[in-house]
């Protein structure tokens, strides 16, 4: 009986191993929910075998005249696809794999279904991901039935777990072919979603999308430029930052537009953080717009200026290449260039000077363009027409003005005024009273001009004006008085200089005076002593009231005139009309003192007779020498000559 029963556990285990196949129960589905769509039924073998031949099995599970039954081979691949026509998709089915190696057989186990309901979509293909700061938007087709569907979709941090979300959607109109989903995200975080569906009335899930890498919102780069200059031509080399990991997860690349003149715009995308061309002299345009999965940046322009405009071309001939292009804008302030650039690939430049406005500062380059020799060959700034300046040079003025020099300062005329190249400046200065004493070119370069060899207090006119090889231009006046050549005069006025002259003249006249003046006195003293000494025998009231107030008075004059002379050496400021006084006291004295020579001539025979006197006499003109000048002394001598008078 053991025996017995330890062969049918042997053979149970037999039937078991026969009845578990290696194959899967298979899964039969159509990708939408179309009706006229074809099934495909797929399954797996655990054993697969290049001699096992799959056969699919289907029927319904109840058995009555409208009952099904149907079985396709699909060789020795694991799937089938069946046409529509031949299954009952309206009702449950019970399906199941026979696989046979040789004559060896074993069947799947049996799924039962409705295959009407049976749809598997293909995953999501998340095709726009958009990205700013923490909201991403994503987008993908939605399946070609428009149905509404179930969907799933899951998302996590570079290194965290997943979280899930589900949402259904509506039937769609046929105009609307895509599915968008917003979701909040951290903002400096990156992400990976995963996204699958499936329609309402089945069971199964699409497949998992592939894994979206969702990086941060991508900022504008930061582009610097160098530029290595040869000759009519210049290489630029560009660089920008890299984004952080954040923003470069998933990848970054660059779209950039060159614009070159008289070339082709040129597009590009790149995805290293360098670049290099060649420009030619004139200006060149980059944009750079960073890209990555979920966003691109606001395109940053880089504009390498023109090489340094000229401010003159001394020569204008030149000649033309095989290929070569004409380029040119205004000018107008002579620095910065309009935004309309004509381009020309043929004419000559006179042709082209036809176009531009008179009067009106334009700029040209004539590059070459064939292929290997690209470069500037010509730039320089040019007028249609030239004519003279319409405006003077601005805000004229004088400074630094001393007795002999001054420095004239000026704004230079704007270019749009010049109207032609400004050649030089013209100035004309002229002093009052004179009509043109100088007159000099100043380079339009400068801004200024000293001028020397001035008068001291003298007024001065200056005229400047701009000068093109048409003409000259209006002027600017300036009129500015030179100092006077004394530090303590400041403040001077015309004719102040005839000062110091006549006070010379007033001095010695003064001075001649004086001597006269102490002479006279002296003489007149040393007459009276004469006369004292030979009247005393006949004393004669007569002749004392006659001499007397002659001799006082002229005394009295003496003393006032030197002190007034004294006081005008000390004071340094003498009055003219006090001078003039004094002058006439000193004529009066003249006068008086002449008077007095007639009446001492007249006595003089009888003076001498008398030698006893003498001796006394004498001696009082040196008393008269020492005490000489002073006012009071000499006041004081008289005294002695009036009482030796009265006494004697
Ligand atoms: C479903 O779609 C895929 C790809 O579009 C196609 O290869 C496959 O044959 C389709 N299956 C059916 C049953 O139409
Ligand atoms: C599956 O079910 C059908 C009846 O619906 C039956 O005839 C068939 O033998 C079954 N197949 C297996 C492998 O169980
Ligand atoms: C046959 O069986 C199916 C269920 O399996 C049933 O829906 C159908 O009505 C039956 N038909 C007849 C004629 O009995
Ligand atoms: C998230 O996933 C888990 C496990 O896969 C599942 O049980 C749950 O239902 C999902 N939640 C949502 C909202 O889909
Ligand atoms: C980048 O350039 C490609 C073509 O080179 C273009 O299709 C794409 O739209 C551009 N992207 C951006 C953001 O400009
Ligand atoms: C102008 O340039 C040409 C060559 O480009 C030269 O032959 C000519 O001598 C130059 N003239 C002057 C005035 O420099
Ligand atoms: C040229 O443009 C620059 C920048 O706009 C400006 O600072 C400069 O003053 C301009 N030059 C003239 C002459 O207007
Ligand atoms: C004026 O003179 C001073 C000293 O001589 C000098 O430093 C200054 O630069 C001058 N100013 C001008 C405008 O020439
Ligand atoms: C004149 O000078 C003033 C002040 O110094 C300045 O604001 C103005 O721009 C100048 N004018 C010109 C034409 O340079
Ligand atoms: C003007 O140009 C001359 C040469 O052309 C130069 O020597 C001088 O320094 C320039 N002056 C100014 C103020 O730039
Ligand atoms: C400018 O002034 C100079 C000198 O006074 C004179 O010769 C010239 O004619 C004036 N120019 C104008 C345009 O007034
Ligand atoms: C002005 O004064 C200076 C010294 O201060 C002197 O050298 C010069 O000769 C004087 N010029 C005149 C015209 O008096």
């Amino acid at each position: 009986m053991k025996t017995g029963g330890l062969l049918v556990l042997v053979f149970a285990l037999f039937v078991d191993q026969g009845a578990t196949c290696s194959v899967s129960s298979p899964q039969c589905y159509k990708n939408t929910t179309q009706p006229d769509d074809d099934f495909l039924c797929e399954w797996e073998d655990r054993d697969p075998s290049p001699d096992a031949d799959y056969t699919i099995f289907m029927k319904t599970s109840s058995l009555n005249e409208s009952s099904y039954a149907n079985q396709f081979k699909a060789g020795k691949k694991l799937s089938v696809l069946i046409p529509v026509e031949y299954l009952i998709t309206t009702r449950l089915l019970d399906i199941w794999v026979l696989r046979q190696v040789f004559d060896v057989t074993c069947s799947s186990s049996n799924i039962s279904v409705l295959l009407d309901n049976s749809v598997k979509y293909s995953p999501p293909n998340v095709q726009k991901k958009t990205r700013s700061a923490e909201k991403l938007i994503l987008r993908w087709p939605r399946v070609n039935d428009h149905k509404g569907a179930v969907h799933e979709i899951r998302w996590k941090t570079f290194n965290g777990a997943w979280q899930n979300e589900t949402f259904e959607t509506e039937d769609g109109k046929s105009n609307d072919d895509w599915i968008s989903y917003t979701m909040q995200l951290q903002e400096h975080t990156r992400y990976q979603v995963q996204i699958r569906r499936r329609a309402k009335q089945s069971l199964l899930w699409s497949d998992w999308s592939h894994i979206s890498n969702i990086p941060t919102e991508i900022q504008q780069p930061v582009v610097h430029w160098i530029e290595e200059t040869h000759r009519g031509k210049r290489e630029i080399r560009l660089k920008w930052n890299k984004p952080p990991t954040e923003a470069s997860f998933g990848g970054v690349s660059y779209n950039l537009t060159l614009i070159l003149p008289c070339k082709k715009t040129k597009r590009q995308r790149i995805r290293s953080n360098t670049y290099k061309f060649v420009a030619t002299d004139s200006e060149a345009r980059v944009t750079v717009v960073a890209i990555n999965d979920v966003s691109s940046s606001p395109s940053q322009e880089i504009i390498i200026p023109p090489v340094e405009h000229l401010k003159y071309c001394h020569n204008d001939s030149y000649s033309l290449p095989k290929h070569y292009c004409w380029e040119w804008y205004q000018l107008a302030d002579g620095e910065n260039r309009t935004s309309h650039v004509s381009i020309s690939r043929k004419n000559t430049l006179e042709d082209i000077k036809q176009g531009m406005q008179e009067y009106v500062r334009y700029y040209y380059f004539l590059h070459d363009r064939r292929k290997q020799q690209q470069h500037t060959i010509r730039a320089c700034p040019v007028y249609s027409t030239e004519g003279a300046p319409s405006s003077p040079p601005k805000n004229v003025t004088v400074v630094n003005i001393s007795y002999d020099s001054a420095v004239l300062w000026w704004s230079p005329i704007p270019v749009q005024d010049q109207h032609g190249f400004l050649m030089y400046y013209l100035l004309w200065v002229s002093k009052e009273g004179q009509t043109l004493t100088g007159h000099h070119q100043v380079p339009a370069n400068e801004t200024n001009f000293l001028l020397r060899n001035l008068e001291p207090a003298s007024s001065y006119t200056l005229n400047i004006a701009g000068k093109t090889k048409i003409g000259v231009g209006p002027n600017s006046t300036r009129t500015f008085f030179t100092l006077s050549n004394s530090s303590s005069d400041i403040e001077t006025t015309p004719g102040d200089d005839l000062l110091p002259g006549m006070r010379m003249e007033i001095m010695i006249i003064l001075i001649v005076c004086g001597v006269v003046l102490v002479c006279s006195v002296a003489l007149s003293f040393a007459i009276r002593r004469l006369r004292t000494k030979l009247f005393p025998i006949i004393p004669s009231p007569v002749i004392s009231t006659a001499a007397m107030p002659q001799m006082d008075k002229q005394v009295k004059l003496g003393c006032s005139l030197k002190q007034k002379h004294v006081t005008s050496l000390q004071e340094d400021s003498p009055d003219k009309d006090e001078e003039n006084e004094d002058e006439e006291d000193c004529v009066d004295d003249d006068e008086d003192g002449s008077h007095l020579k007639a009446f001492i001539s007249n006595d003089k025979p009888s003076f001498f007779p008398n030698p006893n006197y003498k001796g006394q006499l004498l001696r009082f003109p040196e008393t008269l020498e020492i005490t000489d000048r002073a006012q009071t002394e000499s006041c004081e001598v008289n005294t002695p000559s009036y009482t030796n008078a009265l006494f004697i």
